[in-house]
């Protein structure tokens, strides 16, 4: 049996429809995309989701609520929908450590730099790439690790390379680690986390 995945995302959710793409071209037999889950109502990634008719829910953090009731929740929701593989995908929202132990080595989050470069608390979005430019480094890259409790802290599961340009902007950068990095890096470690999972049932 294919290993249930969830997505979880706040915002665009490129690398949800490169998940999704993977999957419709035969990429990633091994994870069934079975949730989509958005901290944020307004996320497009939940029209992606909805349009490839993946299940979806909404689980945003009330300002009064502790993070273990926050992890609650989402743990509620990774029961109902059986899931037993956690991918992060532009995920914003700092993730509980109860749903973190609940899931050792089955969550996976994606970073837009070469981790240990450029990560760690507050760098996410277009800072990451806005610092690699200020420091002037000429590789960049895109890193998937397991998640722990130190931010962008785990295991390190792939990584992959990309050339800084001339006349960079933070902007041009970002879309060069989505395209040549992050979209094509994400699926593959999805694939054999999952396979490995497979492995691990026998
Ligand atoms: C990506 O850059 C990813 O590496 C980071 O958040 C961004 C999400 O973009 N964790 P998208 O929503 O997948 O388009």
């Amino acid at each position: 049996m294919n290993v249930r995945t969830a997505v979880f995302v706040s915002g665009g959710g490129t690398n949800l429809q490169a998940l999704i793409n993977a999957r419709a071209v035969g990429q990633l037999p091994c994870a069934e995309l079975s949730l989509v889950l958005s901290s944020r109502a307004d996320a497009y990634a939940l029209t992606r989701a909805e349009k490839s008719g993946i299940p979806t829910c909404v689980v945003t953090k009330a300002r009064d609520m502790t993070a273990d009731a926050y992890g609650e929740a989402l743990l509620e929701k990774l029961r109902e929908n059986r899931i037993e593989l956690v991918v992060l995908a532009g995920f914003l929202t700092i993730l509980p450590e109860n749903v973190i132990k609940a899931y050792e080595r089955r969550i996976l989050n994606i970073h837009p730099s070469l981790i240990p470069s450029f990560c760690g608390k507050g760098y996410y979005g277009l800072r990451v790439h806005e610092e690699a430019l200020k420091r002037g480094v000429k590789l960049t890259g895109a890193t998937v690790h397991f998640v722990n409790e130190i931010p962008d802290g785990g295991e390190i599961i792939a990584q992959k390379a990309v050339a800084v340009e001339e006349g960079d902007t933070p902007e041009t950068l970002q879309r060069r680690v989505m395209e040549q990095a992050e979209w094509l890096l994400l699926p593959k470690a999805v694939e054999h986390v999952a396979e490995e999972l497979i492995h691990s049932r026998r």
